[in-house]
């Protein structure tokens, strides 16, 4: 059925925009460089793309997609192959993909990885979604005790300009991946929090306000300094920012709250305590490819 299959040119690149993510459209048109795929095409037409970007030795697939009539016809598994052998040639040394288990598509994708012998998918980060009114309903959610003086909890439209532009500044060294200073003009100050020692900034909760997540909050980074570290404050100042979120931002009905493999207190704080009260929960998970 499928008549051709084509490495993504730029002019075929301005023509399957509909069939990849939207973050990644406005990158095919000028074709971007290091961005690459292969399509499928029936009579001219393109129905399947895959897209990966190189960067140095890798070669990270962003997005796979067959249009619904033409799935389970081996077109996937052509366009994985495709997509290995020009990395190959490209000298990447392997080959990664990230993918949400959030919806059941998910069982095609692991399916064809799986056919494609690409290693075991590891799961990196796991996700709990929930409302405020659900998560009110946790008996323990306003009896969970604050941190003793002199340590404090604060929402960021209580800090003091200076507290502000020392969390901001990350002077506490946090790791990139968890440095407040991301996406700074739609976090939300009413509900992200501060952990303050003796008036010092030593940890935050991050929660954003995505305009692209509408009706929604995500808690997205929280980090303390190692010294200030224990379980109970790291949940204090999620819980901090919980109840803010239903006192202040009743406008936001939904949270969610993406929760890191190796942070496993959290995780076990987000097992044992938090799923009972999540309206959903799924994973991100990650398979590897070496290429030769
Ligand atoms: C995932 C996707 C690209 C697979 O494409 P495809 O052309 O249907 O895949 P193939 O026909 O090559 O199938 C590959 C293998 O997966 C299996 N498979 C495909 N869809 C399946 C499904 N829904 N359930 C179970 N197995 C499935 C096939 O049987 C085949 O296995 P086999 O080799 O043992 O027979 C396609 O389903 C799709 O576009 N899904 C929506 C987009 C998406 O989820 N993309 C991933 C995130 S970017």
């Amino acid at each position: 059925m499928v008549t051709e299959y084509s490495k993504l040119t730029p002019e075929i690149a301005k023509r399957v925009a509909a069939l990849t993510f939207p973050t990644y459209r406005s990158s095919l048109s000028p074709l971007e460089q290091n961005l690459f795929g292969c399509t499928a095409l029936i009579k001219d037409q393109p129905c399947a793309l895959i897209l990966w970007r190189k960067q140095n030795n890798l070669a990270e697939i962003l997005s796979i997609f067959v249009q619904i009539e033409y799935r389970q016809l081996g077109i996937g598994t052509k366009l994985i192959n495709m997509a290995l052998e020009a990395a190959t040639k490209l000298k990447c040394q392997f080959a990664k993909i990230i993918w949400t288990t959030r919806l059941s598509k998910t069982v095609a994708l692991e399916a064809l990885l799986a056919t494609t012998n690409w290693e075991v998918p590891v799961t990196r980060v796991k996700f709990f979604e929930s409302t405020t009114t659900r998560i009110n309903e946790a008996p323990w959610l306003w009896r969970f005790p604050d941190p003793a003086l002199p340590y404090q909890l604060k929402t960021w439209d209580h800090l003091s300009s200076a507290q502000l532009n020392l969390l901001l500044s990350n002077s506490s060294n946090a790791p990139e991946t968890l440095a407040p200073n991301f996406r700074m003009e739609h976090v939300d100050h009413t509900t992200s929090s501060a952990l303050l020692f003796n008036e010092e900034v030593v940890g935050w909760m991050i929660v954003h306000d995505f305009p692209e997540m509408s009706n929604r909050l995500v808690y997205s980074r929280s980090w303390c300094v190692p010294d200030h570290r224990n379980m109970g404050r790291g949940a204090a100042l999620l819980l901090h920012s919980v109840r803010n979120h239903i006192r202040r931002r009743s406008d936001r009905l939904w949270g969610i709250f993406d929760v890191p493999m190796d942070k496993k207190e959290m995780l076990v704080f987000f097992e044992k305590r938090f799923k009972k009260f999540a309206e959903r929960t799924y994973e991100s998970r990650q398979s590897i490819f070496l290429l030769n």
